[in-house]
């Protein structure tokens, strides 16, 4: 999830104004107290770069984790309790969901630590430190090595440093470079493997609103989830086991219990995922002009076609409900972006910082050798990479992601290297991971609705890409079928083994070495190994290339932008390393004549309800306690606040971050962005661009007066005045 740009700061910073544009970045926290934190207490932050990040008494960095694979989470009691998302947690709590015990639907809580639920393969990484490490990464790097000498010395140099501080595996260690390779730094984590599942909503509050309400404000949504950590006698981290006790953190967050105001200080601090805002503008047309537009196209066919399908069956909906939240997530955010970028006009406002720039390295001999052909570097290297990237995106999309061929991938992946010589062991492995894989797939799998999709999906490759991309079996669309798709895939699922269980099972149960020319034969396991070989020989290559020469021309123009603007302060892509954004509550104004409110109350869920529409099911208890406005200290004049915005620059990974006042003080758990902003990634707008977080106190109001685990609220420190 990682990549590169020019930020729309530096365009503010030149035609605009002087000053660091209010809001954007996402900063490094060793590096607050040298850069950030006089402007963070100018606006409303009253401790210390300390308090954030130190090596040498608990700060604020000893509650934040990396939750699972790609979320963030922190800790809220001194007995390892943590809060994150509820689609964060949304896998363990499908995984400990059955029909007796629907906790997606009921919502889960443990009424004590004996009744938490462990999580095989979750875990909870804590960030012992960071260290700059750039000198030694590129002590041997000289201008004369080619970029393949550059990237295998660096590597080298990176094993040695994660070596070294894992302290014989104690610790996970990442060496990650920064501003595209000139700077690199070291990461090292204390990785918890026991995290067990406290508490949940039921769906109807944790993922109210679905996927109509998402990437959108007004928001409704009750996004959070509790787990927790548990350790050794020693506090260190275990593998699960009944013995462990909670761990006792460092530091956890105290928590707000007094709300937030427009213009209030706020810093979110947790893992972004990957933002792009020092690319040129041949970067950003590639993404807005040739990838989003086929990307939205090959979804809105996706999501059609699920729909459909969803809304005739409620069994096909519970099926698809996660594949379709999926697909809608991405469609939507893209659609967001493209918006948003043009609206900015941000091609035409690199152009100009391109101009610029160019201007100032033509003014000097040395300058202008060293830079001066970047530009159009960066023309060839995307009109060579764009015909590929977009295949890529084809294939990614229509076919990597389809179900039946990620099925017969695995298939391949497994089977493909069984021969003669193989060991019946092997074999047997083989066949039985791949049996206990069918259960899971054929459970949400409908499949009238998958060969529709098979159909549409063949046919949006089939006409929208080149025919150097076209697999030799794709010709038979036209030659064999006369261009129909339908009969084309009629044929392939009747010969599949791929649609049916019961064929698959029965290939299992039977396999022998013998039994992979059966496999061969298999229409839907050769057209993917067609897809793949066409890939590897057609697209491989070519993006291979692109990102070899890509990788120098960053690191060349990053450099070129930190000596251009050598005053400012620049903040490296985000890169699921761990960040401190800051900025304030906010309202926006979405378009002409409309102002959004940047808080929302439980009187907006009555308002959306509808027991017909999935989406908006109000839990019955969570009316009643509208109707009694039993809110306790956790309500407002009489109002249950739920979620609000503010201007912090987040991104995906930020999911589940907390978000904190002025005091250090938790007020809510972050989870979104709005639609008007999603392009973020790429150039922020200061007027635009919003984080949605929960507002704590609601979290805390479904806890304690809906699911009634005040014992829970009870472990956390609450801060009144
Ligand atoms: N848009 C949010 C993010 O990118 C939330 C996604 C999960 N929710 C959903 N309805 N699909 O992660
Ligand atoms: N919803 C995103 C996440 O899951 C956050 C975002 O993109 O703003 O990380």
């Amino acid at each position: 999830m990682i990549k590169k740009t020019i930020s729309i700061t530096l365009i503010f910073l030149l035609f605009v104004s002087p000053y660091l544009r209010a809001d954007e970045g996402m900063w490094i926290p060793l590096l607050l107290k040298k850069y950030n934190i006089k402007d963070m207490q100018a606006k409303g932050f009253k401790l210390t770069a300390e308090d954030i990040y130190s090596i040498n008494k608990a700060s604020m960095k000893d509650a934040v984790i990396i939750f699972g694979r790609g979320c963030t989470g922190e800790l809220i009691s001194d007995q390892g309790l943590l809060i994150t998302n509820h689609h964060c947690g949304f896998g363990q709590i499908q995984n400990h969901s059955s029909l007796e015990h629907d906790y997606l639907t009921d919502g889960f809580w443990a009424m004590s630590k004996s009744e938490e639920l462990s999580n095989p393969g979750l875990t909870a990484k804590f960030l012992e430190r960071m260290e700059d490490v750039t000198d030694q990464v590129l002590a041997n790097i000289n201008d004369n090595m080619s970029e393949s000498e550059r990237y295998a010395e660096i590597q080298k140099q990176v094993r040695l440093i994660d070596l070294k501080a894992s302290e014989n595996g104690k610790f996970e260690t990442v060496t990650k470079p920064l501003f595209y390779g000139n700077e690199y730094y070291l990461f090292v984590y204390k990785v918890y493997k026991d995290v067990r599942l406290v508490g949940a909503p039921p769906s109807g509050i944790g993922k109210f609103g679905g996927d109509t309400d998402n990437w959108m404000w007004p928001r409704h949504t009750g996004d959070f989830s509790m787990f927790r950590i548990y350790a050794d006698k020693n506090n260190e981290p275990a593998e699960y086991s009944p013995e462990n006790v909670p761990y006792k953190p460092k530091k956890f967050f105290p928590i707000s219990l007094k709300g937030v105001k427009k213009g209030d200080f706020t810093m979110v601090f947790g893992y972004p995922g990957s933002t792009e805002e020092y690319l040129t503008s041949y970067g950003v047309k590639m993404i807005s002009e040739v990838e989003n537009p086929q990307r939205i196209k090959i979804r809105q066919a996706k999501i059609d076609i699920m729909t459909k399908y969803m809304e005739k069956d409620a069994g096909v909906r519970i099926q698809y409900a996660d594949k379709y939240a999926g697909v809608s997530n991405s469609w939507k955010k893209w659609i967001g972006e493209n918006r948003g970028l043009k609206r900015l006009n941000a091609i035409q406002k690199k152009q100009v910082f391109e101009k610029d720039i160019t201007s100032w390295m033509n003014a000097n001999e040395v300058r202008k050798s060293k830079y001066g052909s970047l530009l159009d570097s960066y023309k060839k290297t995307y009109e060579e990479l764009s015909p590929a990237q977009l295949a890529y995106d084809y294939f990614i999309e229509t076919i990597y992601r389809n179900d039946i061929f990620s099925l017969a991938a695995s298939y391949r992946r497994y089977l493909d290297n069984i021969n003669e010589q193989s060991k019946k062991e092997d074999i047997e492995s083989a066949v039985s991971r791949l049996k206990a894989g069918l259960d899971g797939y054929f459970k949400d799998y409908y499949k009238p609705l998958d060969k529709e999709l098979f159909a549409e999906m063949i046919t949006l490759y089939h006409t929208g890409l080149d025919k150097k991309y076209q697999p030799p079996m794709l010709q038979e669309i036209n030659t064999k079928y006369k261009g129909d798709v339908a009969k084309f895939t009629e044929a392939i699922y009747k010969k599949t083994i791929f649609a049916d269980k019961e064929k698959l099972v029965d290939f299992l149960d039977n396999y022998k070495i013998g039994s992979n020319k059966k496999l061969e034969k298999d229409p839907i396991y050769q057209l993917y190994g067609e897809f793949f070989n066409l890939f590897q020989q057609n697209v491989q290559p070519v993006l291979e290339k692109t990102d070899l020469e890509l990788a120098k021309l960053n690191r060349l123009w990053m450099q070129a932008i930190m000596e251009f603007e050598k005053d400012k302060v620049l903040y490296p892509d985000a890169n699921f390393t761990l960040r401190v954004t800051y900025g304030q509550v906010d309202d926006y104004f979405p378009y002409d004549g409309v102002k959004y409110l940047h808080y929302t109350t439980l009187k907006g869920i009555m308002e959306k309800d509808n027991p017909e529409i999935y989406d908006y099911r109000v839990p019955q208890k969570l009316k009643e306690l509208y109707e009694k406005k039993d809110y306790g200290e956790y309500g407002e004049n009489g109002e249950m606040h739920v979620c609000f915005t503010a201007s912090n620059h987040t991104t995906g990974g930020n999911s589940g971050s907390p978000i904190i006042n002025g005091e250090g003080q938790l007020i809510g758990v972050n989870f979104d962005r709005n639609w008007e902003g999603t392009m973020s990634d790429i150039m922020y707008d200061p007027d635009m661009c919003r984080n949605i977080s929960i507002d704590i106190r609601y979290a805390l109001f479904i806890i304690d007066k809906f699911a009634g685990a005040k014992h829970l609220v009870d472990e956390m420190t609450l801060i009144r005045n």
